[in-house]
């Protein structure tokens, strides 16, 4: 007993540093996205059904939200169930809900007490009433929180998303709130669902696709991308800092190029 209590505060210790490296040596994101995925196949390859993927899925999402919030990130977005997922077997789709209900009720305390801000982006209205009661008891109980905001992406794709904010924006204008030069990319970005977060520096990926499915497509212009072959049940802390790493590695350029004496006085 006494000496796995030492190597639980050895790695916890370790732990520690390994954040501490990270502070140091660069910037730490302020908004990571993740696209959770490979639950399925991290089942399978256990010979074991989706849902015990998924239910791994959520130790991971605890391990993440927490490294998270202790390194420093300000808003953390998980991609929990897209639009599309609404397209996947009935039961599948149930158990997903069941989940996130039974998840909720055992972690929003924790996240109370981690001073951590519970919030949604997606069509709410489409989620039974059980996830929609408990995502609003854990949205109000936490709405205080200021250290980092969890953002759930529920029933969400970026096509609603843009969708959604041109309605929203074509009303304004059909009311004479709004005139047609106000249209501009900050109107846009101020009425997608995300308006209150700043844009994705690093989006994440598991599993190994190449591909953003139709996750914050306006928001990810200049977001720094991230893909990693591991299964989101395998990916924890370690892997973030993985991906924080390689994110400190990059030169952020946003379209330009660093202005050198030489370059101003060059034609070309
Ligand atoms: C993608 O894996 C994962 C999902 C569609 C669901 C993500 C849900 C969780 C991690 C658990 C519940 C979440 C919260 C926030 C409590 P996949 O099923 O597409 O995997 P595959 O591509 O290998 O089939």
């Amino acid at each position: 007993m006494k000496e796995e209590g030492i190597s639980t505060d050895n790695s916890r210790t370790e732990d520690q540093q390994k954040q501490l490296q990270l502070q140091k040596s660069g910037k730490i994101p302020r908004h990571i996205a993740v696209i959770m995925d490979g639950n399925g196949r991290w089942a399978r390859n256990r010979g074991s059904v989706r849902i015990m993927g998924h239910k791994a899925g959520v130790d991971s999402v605890r391990d993440i939200t927490e490294a998270c919030a202790e390194i420093g990130v300000k808003h953390l977005t998980l991609y929990a169930f897209s639009t599309e997922n609404w397209g996947r077997p009935k039961g599948e789709i149930s158990a997903l809900m069941k989940l996130l209900v039974q998840s909720l009720r055992s972690e929003t305390r924790k996240l109370d007490e981690n001073d951590i801000r519970l919030s949604t982006i997606g069509e709410l209205d489409r989620l039974p009433p059980t996830c929609r009661q408990e995502l609003e008891y854990a949205k109000e109980l936490t709405s205080g929180n200021q250290r980092m905001e969890l953002c759930l992406a529920l029933s969400y794709s970026g096509r609603w998303d843009l969708n959604q904010a041109m309605n929203s924006i074509a009303q304004k204008v059909k009311n004479g709130d709004l005139g047609p030069e106000d249209i501009t990319q900050d109107a846009i970005s101020r009425h997608l669902a995300t308006s209150r977060m700043p844009d994705p520096d690093l989006i994440v990926r598991t599993s190994g696709e190449l591909r953003l499915s139709n996750f914050l497509l306006w928001q990810a212009a200049y977001s720094e991308l991230y893909v990693t072959d591991t299964f989101w049940p395998d990916f924890r802390r370690d892997e973030l800092y993985k991906a924080i790493d390689s994110f400190q590695q990059r030169e952020r350029r946003f379209g330009k190029i660093p202005v050198t004496p030489e370059l101003e006085e060059s034609t070309i």
